[in-house]
């Protein structure tokens, strides 16, 4: 059964939250064949379907062609889909339409916005419009660059409490839990004791209410780009290329197709067109 956002909140302490990202109608229906609590259509996308270097290009529409394949997958799957950049910095009524479509146009449950202070407000209007909102605090991808890069975050007294006080404010928002990304584990646990919504760690330690990664990352797709916090527990990119170099070894030296693979027709017929 389809969770909702209270089944969420009431993870709070309890057995941690599973989070996936799915990106297409394959990785939405495995993710909701393997029993996850939750399917995050993440901006991640840019980098892992669309080849871009960053999520900085993704677009409402990339996001809303993407979550609408997951949703086709994983019809009783709790979706949350990330609201790109450019979807919500240009002010309040802006980040509502965006919102409003991708909840609509997508079958998703939730959206998921980047930033602590900043997007209160938007945060605020969007739970209150009745749109559930995932927060995201800590290292966040959109705004890598100001932060100095794809790096560990609040390890100083002073980025410490702005991503604390990011989460709380997220909470007294309306958010109903908010992902973690890249933060000293003991900030992690820090946090998750003082919020009341379910945190969702990747990279903020064990002691969080659930534990998101990325679905190219845990099944090992490329080996490009593999973070501290990533664990693969699989190696399908490699499986993939072996695969796909035996399908070119055998289709060259005519191994296959065998007769299994082929149709046939009586030979009857088949004399009368010679
Ligand atoms: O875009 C994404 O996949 C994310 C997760 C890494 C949390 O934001």
């Amino acid at each position: 059964m389809k969770k909702t956002v209270p089944d969420i909140l009431d993870h709070k302490g309890k057995v941690p939250l599973v989070v996936m990202t799915a990106y297409d109608y394959a990785g939405g229906l495995q993710c909701e064949s393997a029993g996850g609590d939750i399917i995050l259509v993440g901006d991640s996308l840019g980098m892992t379907v669309l080849g871009y270097d960053s999520t900085m290009q993704v677009t409402v529409e990339d996001m809303i062609h993407h979550a609408k394949a997951v949703r086709r997958g994983a019809p009783s799957s709790f979706i949350v889909v990330d609201m790109p950049f450019g979807s919500f910095q240009t002010g309040t009524p802006d980040a509502l339409r965006a919102a409003v479509r991708l909840i609509k146009e997508t079958g998703a449950d939730a959206v998921k916005l980047e930033g602590g202070e900043p997007v209160l407000e938007i945060v605020q209007q969007l739970t209150q419009h009745n749109i559930p909102v995932m927060g995201h605090v800590g290292l966040t991808p959109q705004t890598a660059t100001a932060l100095g890069g794809f790096k560990v975050q609040g390890k100083d007294e002073k980025s410490a409490q702005m991503i604390l006080e990011g989460a709380k404010s997220l909470e007294r928002a309306g958010a109903f839990s908010v992902v973690l990304e890249a933060i000293p584990h003991k900030l992690g646990t820090l946090i998750t004791e003082q919020i009341g919504i379910p945190t969702i760690g990747i990279g903020a330690g064990s002691t969080c209410d659930g534990q998101v990664l990325v679905y190219h990352d845990v099944l090992g797709i490329y080996d490009r780009f593999k973070p501290k916090f990533v664990k693969q527990y699989a190696e399908l990119g490699r499986l993939s290329v072996e695969a796909l170099v035996q399908y070119a070894e055998e289709v060259r030296s005519r191994a296959f197709p065998t007769l299994e693979h082929s149709f046939s027709m009586s030979d009857d017929v088949l004399k009368r067109l010679y």
